[in-house]
This record gives C-alpha cells, sequence and structure tokens, in this order.
C-alpha cells in the first residue's frame, strides 16, 4: 500500500496494509469473514478480507460470525508463531491479537465462494451475482488494473495536449456500418434517436470547430452478435487531430497505448511492428494478424504453374502453411479423421478443397495427390515450405483473395494461443483498401471503413474507373490477433465525399437527406483532419491475462445480450408504450 491515508471514521488501516513494520500497533479494521478455521480448544483463525487483500486473525472461538459477514476488528499486530508464517500471502508474516470483533452486517451464505478464482463457476451464476462476484480478488484486479489503464491513457492524451470533450448520447442515425440501437422519441412519435456506435461524426465537427486535438474516453453502442471481444456497449478512447497525416495519429495512439500497457504491466511493450494490409493478407491470411507464432503463408504458385494436377491448374494463386510437427505436435492434426476435418473446415470457409501432405521419413510425400506432383514439384514444394519430417503441409489454391483467407484461418485453428498469452505483439496494420468488393445485389463497391475515410493520394484519380484498387489512409492497431482499433485521414473536401458516396450508390440528394447536417459544416472551412479510436476493454482484457472482455467490464451483458441480475431487457408497461407512440406486432410464430 502506498502512503495514502486510509483512515476513516470506521477504521484505522486496510487488511493489505498489515506487514511485520505494524508489529506491537493496535488497528482497527473493517471487512468481510473469509475463511474459517478452529485452532485448539478455544481459538480460531478468521480471515479478514477487504480489497486491499486478507488478514488472518486470531480469535475466541466461541465469536459467531459466518462467511461474508461484514466486521470490524480491533486487536494489535503481532508476528506470527514460527512456523506458522505463510509465504503465499503479502501479509503472511503477521496476525492480529486480542481482537475486539463487531458485527456491521450480517449475510446469507453465498451461492458461490469469494475466496476463489470461480472458474467453474457457472457465469449466468457469477452475472446474476455480480456484486459478490467482483468481491473476490479476480475481479477487483481485473476492475483496478482498468482504472490503472484509464488514467494512463487520460495522462497520456493531456500531456500530448488533447483536450477532453463529451458528446451526445442521442442523435440520428449514421452510416457507420454497424446495427443501431434506437430511441423513441415521446415529443416527435414514429421518430427515432440512434445511440452513437462511435463518437466519429462528431469528433470530425470538433475539428471543424476548430479544438485541434481532441479525445473522449467515449461508450459506444452497438447491437452486434456478442462474442468474447465483443459487447453491446464498450468503451473506446477516442481521438481526432487536426493538420496531420497518419504517422502523426499513429505516433500519438502509440504514446497512448504504450502509456497504458506499461501502467497494466509494470514494463514497456516491444516497439510496435508495422505492415501493409496486403502483407498481412499475402502472409498470414488476416488483417489481424497474431505475430506471436510463425507459420506464415508460403507462396506456391509458381511452383504448380505448369501442373498436371487439375485441382491446381490455372489457379491464380496456391499458397500453403506448414505445421511444424516439431511446435505443433503434429499429432493431432495428422490422423486421418483430423485431415478430413481440416479439409472440411475449410470448404466451410470457402475453398474448394484442400491438399494435405506430411512429410515422412526420407523425404517421401505422404499424401492421396502425391502421385499427381512431379519429382520437381514435390522437391520445390520442400524447399518453398522448408519443410521437414514429421511436418504438414496444407496446400490452398483459388482467387487470391480465397487462398489467403482459408490459409489465414487455418493457419489461427491450428496455431493460435490464447489471446491473453505473451508475449505483447503489436503491429499497425496500413493501407487498407478502400473498399472491400462489389456488392452482388447493387453492383456499388463495399465500403471497408465507413465512408468517411480519405482515398490514397495517388489513388484518388482511379476512384470512379478502378475503385477496388483504391487504397484508403486508414490504419489499424492489432494486438495478438485482435483489433485493437482503427482510424483514418478523413475527407474534408466536400466534393471528394460526394465522390465516395456516389461510389457507394449514395447520390446526392441522399446523402443531403441524410447527412447534410454533416455535409454543411464541411463548407465552412475543415481542416484536414483523422483520428483513431481503440476499444479499451479489448486491450485491458489482453492486458489483464483474460480471454473474454466481460471479465474486466463491471456488468456485462451475457453472450446473449441479457443481464442475468436485473433481468434486461424487460418488457414495459403498455402505458410507456402509448406514450412513445409504439404499437407491438404479436410474438413471431416459432
Ligand atoms: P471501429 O468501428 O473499428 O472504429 O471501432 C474501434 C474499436 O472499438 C472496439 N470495438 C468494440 N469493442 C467491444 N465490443 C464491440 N462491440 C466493439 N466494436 C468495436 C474495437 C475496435 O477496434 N469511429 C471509428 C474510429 C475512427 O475512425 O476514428 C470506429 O469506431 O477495439
Ligand atoms: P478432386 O479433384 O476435386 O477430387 O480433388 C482432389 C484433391 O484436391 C482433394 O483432396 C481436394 O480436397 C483437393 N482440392 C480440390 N480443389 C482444391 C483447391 N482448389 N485447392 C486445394 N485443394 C483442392
Amino acid at each position: 500500500m502506498t502512503a495514502k491515508n486510509n483512515s476513516t471514521a470506521l477504521r484505522t488501516h486496510l487488511c493489505g496494509e498489515m506487514h511485520a513494520e505494524k508489529i506491537g500497533q493496535k488497528v482497527t479494521l473493517c471487512g468481510w469473514v473469509g475463511r474459517r478455521r478452529e485452532h485448539g480448544e478455544h481459538l480460531a483463525f478468521l480471515d479478514l478480507r477487504d480489497y486491499s487483500g486478507i488478514v488472518q486473525c486470531v480469535v475466541d472461538n466461541s465469536v459467531d460470525v459466518r462467511s461474508e459477514w461484514v466486521i470490524r476488528v480491533t486487536g494489535t499486530v503481532q508476528a506470527r508463531p514460527a512456523g506458522t508464517v505463510n509465504e503465499n500471502i503479502p501479509t503472511g508474516k503477521v496476525e492480529l491479537a486480542d481482537c475486539k470483533i463487531e458485527v456491521l452486517n450480517n449475510a446469507e451464505p453465498p451461492p458461490f465462494p469469494i475466496d476463489q478464482r470461480g472458474d467453474d463457476v457457472d457465469e449466468n451464476v457469477r452475472l446474476k451475482y455480480r456484486y459478490l462476484d467482483i468481491r473476490r480478488e479476480r475481479m477487483q484486479k481485473n476492475l483496478r488494473l482498468r482504472a490503472a489503464v484509464n488514467s494512463a491513457i487520460r495522462k497520456s492524451m493531456e500531456s500530448q495536449g488533447f483536450t477532453e470533450i463529451e458528446t451526445p448520447l442521442l442523435m440520428p442515425s449514421t452510416p457507420e456500418g454497424a446495427r443501431e440501437f434506437l430511441v423513441p422519441s415521446r415529443n416527435e412519435p414514429g421518430s427515432f434517436y440512434a445511440l452513437p456506435q462511435s463518437p466519429q461524426l462528431w469528433k470530425q465537427l470538433l475539428m471543424v470547430a476548430g479544438i485541434d486535438r481532441y479525445y473522449q474516453i467515449a461508450k459506444c453502442l452497438r447491437d452486434e452478435d456478442l462474442r468474447a471481444d465483443r459487447q453491446y456497449e464498450f468503451m473506446q478512447l477516442d481521438a481526432e487531430m487536426s493538420f496531420v497525416n497518419k504517422d502523426d495519429v499513429m505516433t500519438m495512439i502509440s504514446t497512448a497505448v504504450i502509456a497504458a500497457a506499461k501502467a497494466a504491466t509494470g514494463s514497456e511493450p516491444p516497439p510496435i511492428e508495422r505492415m501493409t494490409w496486403h502483407e498481412a493478407m499475402n502472409d498470414y491470411g488476416i488483417d489481424k494478424p497474431d505475430l506471436r507464432f510463425a507459420m506464415k503463408l508460403v507462396e506456391l504458385t509458381k511452383v504448380f504453374a505448369s501442373t498436371e494436377f487439375k485441382a491446381f491448374a490455372s489457379a491464380e494463386s496456391i499458397k500453403a502453411i506448414c505445421v511444424r510437427g516439431a511446435d505443433y505436435p503434429l499429432q493431432a492434426a495428422s490422423g486421418r479423421n483430423k485431415l478430413d476435418a481440416l479439409t472440411e473446415r475449410a470448404k466451410k470457409l470457402g475453398a474448394k478443397g484442400l491438399v494435405w501432405i506430411k512429410v515422412a521419413d526420407g523425404s517421401v510425400l505422404e499424401s492421396p495427390v502425391a502421385k499427381f506432383l512431379s519429382a520437381k514439384e514435390q522437391a520445390d514444394l520442400i524447399a518453398q515450405t522448408k519443410a521437414t519430417v514429421g511436418d504438414l503441409i496444407l496446400i490452398v489454391a483459388d482467387q487470391w483473395a480465397t487462398t489467403c483467407s482459408v490459409l489465414g484461418q487455418l493457419r489461427n485453428d491450428l496455431g493460435r494461443p490464447p489471446v491473453h498469452e505473451g508475449p505483447y505483439r503489436y503491429v499497425w496494420i496500413v493501407d487498407f483498401p478502400m473498399f472491400v468488393g462489389i456488392n452482388p445485389t447493387t453492383n456499388m463497391p463495399q465500403p471497408g471503413h465507413h465512408p468517411f475515410c480519405h482515398p490514397h493520394q495517388e489513388d484518388v484519380d482511379r476512384l470512379e474507373t478502378e475503385p477496388l484498387s483504391v487504397r484508403a489512409l486508414a490504419y489499424d492497431l492489432v494486438l495478438n490477433g485482435w483489433e485493437l482499433g482503427s482510424g483514418s485521414i478523413r475527407i474534408h473536401e466536400p466534393e471528394l465525399q460526394r465522390r465516395v458516396f456516389r461510389q457507394l450508390g449514395i447520390s446526392d440528394e441522399d446523402a443531403d437527406a441524410r447527412f447534410g447536417f454533416f455535409l454543411q459544416p464541411f463548407k465552412y472551412g475543415a481542416p484536414p483532419h483523422g483520428g483513431f479510436a481503440f476499444g479499451i476493454d479489448r486491450l485491458v482484457a489482453i492486458l489483464a491475462g483474460e480471454d473474454n472482455i466481460r471479465e474486466v467490464i463491471a456488468f456485462p451483458k451475457t453472450q446473449s445480450g441479457s443481464d442475468p441480475m436485473t433481468n434486461a431487457p424487460t418488457t414495459v408497461d403498455a402505458a410507456q408504450l402509448k406514450e412513445l407512440g409504439i404499437r407491438l406486432l404479436p410474438p413471431a410464430i416459432k
């Protein structure tokens, strides 16, 4: 504990402050009753717990206090007798003797033990009794680590000249990509507010307004399917800057992320790497590569340029991953059932098939398709993949994007450790494509990010003629295979913004009707600007050693979007609905 004063009207110290230098002092502590151990005929040991730790109290065994009762203990700190020191807890050298106990409140037996990590407690039960779940050491540690991260981010942003500004939660619906939560208006029945997916529009308007450097630790809401890295409500460090290029933004964000990581772990993470989106896709088959393990995609298109093997002939892109027998006990992956399962998985991911080749003794290739490959192709395959005995080579032949993404997924399936396991590998991915394909129904390009990203200066001329070749000045930050955040330089020229909207099938009239409030201000002198946002829940989860963001959120929703403690979402009464001008449809028949 630091020198801060923890004494209050009810206590003199915290449990965690009970160290050897306090021996001989009379103290009063408050907290919850933890474990109790009977000791001989007359005495018992009670663990007293507050957020700072636990301390052992020696009490008369007639004292009637039970698990999780709230008590106040006055006693004298004494050294534990030789042989009873507990090296596993920070207060293990001392105990409180001559204890006088006052019961502040009693408690029903808790539905799960508070003194254990609780991995085996059903998550619904944990969330139903979240106030008890948070009483446990794991959640205490996680929430305090989160606060330390927030504090380090604030300090870093402020020292870099950013001003914190709060933006509205009630706003019009915007085209950012995710499904929005809507809030009915009582004053204008039939009209709705949307809750912000992010403060994107507001922060750009703040740049027009001359704020220069804005930041906010902002609550964002998206009605998406929930997963380990997704909640309906989550927090972003949201930032925007004027008169910058992408390197300026990336440098400032890197500074804040490194400060946060240092505050959480006590050590500086390795420098943040950088690669282009094309490199990430080509080498790792994914735009959020996990660099903690190798198994890079190996280029084989040339090796099979004139192959007789039908499945490979005339494919645009042929690549492989080589699963090292030594690193990933081949093992597992190489039984026939496993190989069939891998082929099925590849097909589900969009491949036409999957060739597997085992490297047996003497560089003999074991595979149903080995007989179709020439001796030279086999030798080149071994040379390119650097495969050795015991390795398993998995090959996909398809369009470049499919080959990369299927192998990228298989690579993750086979090699990826849990997200929180070290070492921390941060990487910036730059030069994302502006559009990610053509929407088959509208025949229009599909946006890669929100439609306010600035195209690469060199590519602007190709916006209408070759939209899929246009790169965006957009960049993502990735940590251990999770997307931590993303950002871009924005369009500040109204005409360019219209050209991008038109590419997306949004006419000038539509754009004015839907986003006029956003486009109009850009006529009044918008500075060049750019920004970024990263997910605080994701960063904190990884730094806290958790692989689900629910573990670092005080009151999260379950995977199905409900809250077992409050039962939200709940129905509301008819009068409330009437006031909002809402009539419900009958429940859908399942
Ligand atoms: P983006 O949509 O990529 O960018 O979001 C930025 C980061 O927010 C986090 N995040 C989430 N975290 C938990 N649950 C969710 N449902 C969720 N959705 C997103 C992720 C993600 O990387 N306005 C732009 C940023 C910008 O361009 O400045 C934006 O919101 O960590
Ligand atoms: P087929 O000629 O379709 O019977 O396929 C022969 C083998 O090649 C099977 O193991 C398929 O899974 C595999 N295969 C087929 N098409 C592809 C492809 N595009 N890429 C990789 N493997 C393929």
